[in-house]
């Protein structure tokens, strides 16, 4: 398909590949292994002599749909699907580093990329720093000789910090390290990381490429060489890989991901302006705002503040239970990117099992309310917070 076409036609039309029956909607292939012709097709499918589907641990046609999807949404030359977020990262990890590496990562990611870069990783022998604050200088400081991979999310869970993507590019080209990023809070609709300088994006398809909250997913993307001959040669082997159905459900969500993100988008940044008025409220995170630290830096990487608003609630965790507790319509779920808005308190959940220490270097206090605006009516919304808040 034409690279020249828009991100909505993208979205809805690329990386179709029909069948001789001429399906208009993308075919769900349920298979675990394909058929050969003979012993002579076996062999030269096995030996990358003939291409072609063999296995879907390796290759199914409705994953490779969503591959191509996905990867000209986010101009990548080349993506691999994973089961799972978590698996995204952990077959980047494991691809495309070994032991003896060590990585920079940012304080400020979800929880579970910390247990995994901090402690699974530790016991195979990659060592990782984790960096506080968006300071170019501080990334700098944490280079060592062995650093090889440079980890962060921006906009980050569930802080909202933005981080310079080019100007930390620089910083890890000098140190021979790839700069990987996490894009799931802002997906290609408002950021295309690779595009400002990344080497490789990661993405939990859970959230809003799929956007129904439906079924679990993930993507690894990047060049040719660095996705297919590092990340996939894990992938294959180990297994960690994305079902055909859930690669259909999360394609169908794909198409509608543009209008999703716009309308999430400008629910979110309405709510943030209402939250900073709110009396209860000490501090609202929103890359939208002008008062967000980066704000000017958001604007520049990303096409608006993206669809979660976080806020520290005076009075601490009792206080911000009192707020999720008095929920009526919104979800208390630890998932985002729903069509439905969720409310998490981070702390005692999405982050609740790293350290206290990890917590506190990371800004995540007891007080932190996260929320992933959905679809509904933004004053449904706004009442149903409003109500806990008295
Ligand atoms: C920023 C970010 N990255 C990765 C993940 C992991 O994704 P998954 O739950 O699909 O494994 C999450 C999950 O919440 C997330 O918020």
């Amino acid at each position: 398909m034409s690279d020249d076409y828009k991100l909505d036609t993208l979205a809805v039309r690329a990386g179709i590949e029909r069948s001789q029956f001429g399906e208009h909607s993308e075919a769900l292939y349920l298979t675990s292994s394909f058929v050969f012709k003979s012993a002579a097709q076996a062999a030269a499918r096995f030996g990358n002599q003939e291409p072609g589907n063999i296995y879907s641990r390796f290759t199914n046609p409705t994953v490779t749909v969503f591959e191509k999807r996905l990867a000209a949404l986010e101009g990548a030359e080349c993506c691999v699907a994973t089961a799972s977020g978590m698996s995204a990262i952990l077959s980047c990890v494991m691809g495309l580093l070994k032991s003896g590496d060590h990585v920079l990562c940012s304080a400020g990611v979800f929880g579970a990329t910390v247990q995994l870069l901090g402690t699974i990783m530790k016991r195979f022998g990659i060592e990782t720093t984790f960096v506080s604050g968006t300071s170019i200088a501080n990334w700098q400081g944490a280079v060592t000789p062995k650093t090889r991979m440079f980890y962060l999310e921006t906009p980050s869970n569930p802080l909202t910090e933005v981080y310079d993507i080019a100007a930390l590019r620089e910083v890890a080209s000098k140190a021979g390290a790839l700069l990987v990023v996490d894009n799931c809070f802002c997906s290609p609709a408002l950021q295309q990381p690779l595009a400002l300088g990344a080497d490789v994006v990661i993405h939990s398809a859970t959230k809003y490429l799929d956007g129904q909250g439906r079924v679990l997913g993930g993507a690894v993307l990047g060049k040719r060489d660095v996705i297919y001959e590092g990340v996939l040669g894990f992938l294959r082997t180990a297994g960690p890989t994305l079902s055909a159905f859930n690669a259909w459900i999360i394609l169908k969500g794909l198409e509608t991901l543009g209008i999703r993100m716009q309308a999430q988008s400008a629910s979110a940044l309405e709510l943030a302006r209402w939250l900073e008025k709110q009396p209860v409220i000490e501090r609202v995170y929103y890359p939208g705002l002008p008062s967000h630290p980066q704000h000017a830096l958001a604007m520049r990487q990303q096409k608006s503040g993206g669809g979660i608003v976080s806020f520290d609630v005076k009075g601490g965790r009792e206080a911000a239970w009192r707020i999720v507790d008095n929920t009526r319509l919104l979800s208390i779920t630890a998932n985002l990117g729903d069509t439905k808005t969720t409310i998490t308190h981070p702390a005692s959940t999405t982050h609740g099992r790293i350290t206290p220490e990890a917590r506190a270097a990371a800004g995540i206090g007891d007080g932190l309310l996260r929320v992933a605006v959905g679809l509904e009516a933004l004053e449904d919304i706004k009442a149903d917070l409003a109500r806990g808040m008295r």
